[in-house]
This record gives C-alpha cells, structure tokens and sequence, in this order.
C-alpha cells in the first residue's frame, strides 16, 4: 500500500458536482498530510516536512525574528505566557516559540530559553480534526497545552469568552488561508481582544517569491489568490505528488501588509502598529525544489539539504544559482540579483578554497562587497584553513558544508528586504501604539 495514501475516505460532497468546496479541500489535504506522517515530532531528515532547511533555517530564522521583542519577558515571575497559536497544525507553535536561546552566543553546556516549555500556557486553534487530534497526541503529557477545533474564517468565535492572550500567534502560512477581508476582520477582533501592548505575530505566504513569478504581477484582489499545493511532502513519490490537493492560497507582499495594519486597526478602532517584516527562504522554498510554479528552478534546497548532512559530500557547483533567476521586475529583481551574486560569490570562493589558498583581498570587486558577505568569505576562509588540520571524521562533510550552509543563511537574513520576496513572509504586530 502507498504510505502517503491513508485509507481514510475524503469528506463526502455528495450534493455538488464538480470539485469539492475549498474548506473540504483544505481539511483534506491536511488530513492526508497528518496521515502521512508530516506532522509527528520530529528529527532531522534530508526531505520531507521537517528537513533540514525546515529546523536549521525557517524555524531559527523565526526564533531570530521574535527574540528580542520576547526577551521583555524572560524570566518573569509569576503567570505563565499566554499565547493563542491561530491555524496551529500539531503545535508546532509551542516547539518554536518554547525553545528560544535565551544567549545564542554563549558557549556553556546549558541553554536557557527566553521563555521555557513551563513558563507558557498555549492554546492552540485549528480548522482540521485531523491536527487537533494530532496535537492532543503530541502533547498528552502536558497541563499547559490545549487543542481546539476552530474556522478562523468565523473570527475568533468562542475564544472571545477566553482571557486576552499575550502572544497571537500563528506560524508556516496559516493566514494565508484567510482571504484579506477575513484576516482583516480577525486581526480587528483580535486587536479588541488583546490588552495593549500584546503582540500579533503573522507568517504569510509570499508573492514576491522567486517560486511564482507569475504572480508577481498581480493586480486585482482576485489575482492575488492562488493556486497552492504541498505536493513537497511526497517529493521523490510522483504519483503521491500528482495526487495532492489544490486549493487557493492569499500570497501577500510587504507593502500589503503594512496596508493591513492600518485597515485592521480602522476597522476595531485600537491601533495596530506593525514592529517589524521579515521575507524568509528567499532562494529555499519548498517550490524551488518542486519547481511547480516555476520549471527552470534547481533544486536548491535539497543541495542545501545536502550541506547539513553529516558524511555526505555536496558537488558545490550545483548550488550556483542562474542569475537571470532574479527576472525582470522592477521592485523585486534587484534586492534578488543581489542575494544571488553574493550566494553564488561565496560558493565559488569556498569550492576554491577548498582546493587551495585564496588570498580574498585579492579578489575582484572585492571593496564592493556588501559586508554580511565580506564577514562570510572571512569566516569560511579560516575555517578551511583550520578544518584541514583536522585528523578525524570528514571535516568538509561535517564542518565546512554545514557552516558554508549557515552562512548562505546569514546572506539571506542580511539582504532580505521584507517586500513579500520570500516563500514565507514574517510580520509582527503590537495592539496599542505603545511599545
Ligand atoms: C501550513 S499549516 C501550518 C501549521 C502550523 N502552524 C505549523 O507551523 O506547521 C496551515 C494550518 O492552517 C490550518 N487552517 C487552514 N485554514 C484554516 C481556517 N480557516 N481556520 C483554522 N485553521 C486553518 C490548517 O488546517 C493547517 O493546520
């Protein structure tokens, strides 16, 4: 029997011909994808919902992003945190949000987190059975985590009788699924809601990505809703991947979102202020890898895959990247252009390194580097020469690949711009306009 199809009928729609409406078609898809294992706990794997790029880049990066407007409360006494995760799938939200270094930097055996799995009380809301189920599931032993089944189409609903939360959070494109007049009205109930000062965290599909070109260009509210699939799930599995569902998703840039804010906050009447954007796997969305949207796309972010596996030795040409990649729009194409030739600049230096010495203050343009690269070809440059000392195990494999992945990340951390040109699009809201 195929693994990725569980033996669980689809919702029944017998009323209506064609294809089943979109709520039956999301609750499938998620349902199947909860089946399928894509939403147990999790260890690193090298493809599928929780590869590497998943826990070494997107779920660090968004650690990174809410870190310091978290770090006010670590530490205090008193009450648990209470956070309302909104499309929260198994609790992902908990993992994330729970396990924050409190000093990235510190090399001591013990982390402390900015605010520890006991120090929160978290409630997690989610249209599909099948997650709530699961979540139940994941965190059976805990007194401080609770699931319920909710449509966020319908507002905050019963939540409204519950305490305000300190954190809203929601995590992996969730609102995503919310048209922008419905998300508008929930972050409007949400910011009543709240006391002031509370904190809205949203993380949005985003158009701008080098996944879907084609909907860069989209005008109408109409355009702006579009097609969706997680066929990444079954990569390596095409007759599981063409079986996947469709279903419409609201891609966002960061211009809209900001136009959020300030609808939401017209709209409830308390202020909404937006505190920071973010634009997350720019060139390692799930879609690189699929090329679903976009054919000439390499699949880059299994080779990053690569670079994170321990024993295992990544042809680093494969991870060049086409230049005329970056298109021709006039917003997005430069801020892409630019990522591209530092990612490309720093895996040519590494690849020559690797071979022999490289004076990097010899190398062409090098005065014009942007810095974060400068810092890059720097680090990488040491590391070689120190990683060739080393007698044991694989030190390309398992020291240089790695850290040469960690600073393609840090290329993309510093020269995101938040426009909406990532798969994912982070933003942070604070009700109130206080700080
Ligand atoms: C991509 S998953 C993200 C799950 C989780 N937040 C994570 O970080 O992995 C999107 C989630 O949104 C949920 N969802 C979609 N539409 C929804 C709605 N109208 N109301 C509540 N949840 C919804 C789905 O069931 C799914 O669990």
């Amino acid at each position: 029997m195929n693994p990725h199809q569980p033996d669980i009928p689809l919702d029944p729609n017998p009323a209506v011909a064609g294809p089943p409406p979109v709520a039956a078609r999301v609750r499938n898809n998620y349902r199947r994808a909860v089946a399928a294992g894509g939403y147990d706990l999790y260890s690193p794997t090298r493809a599928g919902k929780h590869d590497a790029v998943r826990i070494f880049w997107e779920d660090q990066i968004r650690r990174r992003f809410l870190r310091p407007h978290l770090l006010p409360w670590a530490g205090r006494t008193g009450r648990p945190l209470r956070v309302l995760d909104l499309g929260c799938g198994s609790g992902q939200g908990f993992s994330l949000l729970s396990q924050i270094e409190r000093e990235p930097r510190s090399l001591l055996l013990h982390e402390e987190w900015v605010i520890g799995p006991g120090e929160i009380e978290y409630t997690g809301v989610d249209l599909s059975e099948a997650m709530v189920a699961k979540g139940r599931e994941n965190f059976a032993g805990y007194d401080n985590v609770f699931f319920f089944q909710a449509d966020l189409n319908e507002g905050l609903g019963a939540l409204n009788r519950e305490s305000p939360f300190e954190i809203y959070f929601s995590s992996y494109g969730s609102f995503s699924h919310l048209s922008r007049v419905k998300l508008t009205r929930l972050l409007a109930e949400i910011s009543r809601h709240a006391q002031p000062g509370a904190l809205v965290v949203l993380d949005l599909n985003g158009r701008y990505s080098i996944e879907w070109p084609e909907y860069w260009t989209a005008r109408t509210e109409a355009e702006k809703v579009r097609d969706y699939t997680m066929n990444y799930l079954y990569l390596g599995d095409p007759e599981a991947m063409a079986e996947a569902d469709h279903f419409p998703l609201r891609f966002w840039t960061g211009a809209e979102v900001r136009q959020l804010a300030v609808r939401a906050s017209q709209l409830s009447g308390v202020g909404l202020t937006l505190v920071d954007q973010m634009d997350v796997s720019v060139l390692v969305g799930r879609h690189v890898d699929t090329a679903q949207y976009h054919p000439a796309l390499p699949p880059l972010r299994s080779r990053v895959n690569s670079l994170h596996q321990d024993f295992v030795r990544t042809d680093l040409d494969q991870l060049l990247v086409p230049p005329e990649l970056a298109g021709q729009h006039p917003l997005v194409s430069p801020g892409l252009a630019q990522l591209i030739r530092s990612w490309n600049t720093l895996v040519g230096f590494t690849r020559r390194r690797l071979e022999r010495p490289v004076r990097f203050t010899d190398l062409a343009d090098w005065t014009h580097y942007p810095p974060g690269l400068q810092f890059a070809i720097m680090g990488m440059d040491r590391l070689i020469a120190d990683a060739s000392w080393i007698q044991n195990g694989d030190a390309r494999a398992n020291l240089v690949e790695p850290q040469l992945a960690y600073l393609l990340r840090s290329l993309e951390i510093g020269l995101q711009q938040g426009i909406g040109c990532g798969h994912g699009h982070l933003a942070l809201f604070r009700v109130g306009s206080g700080s």
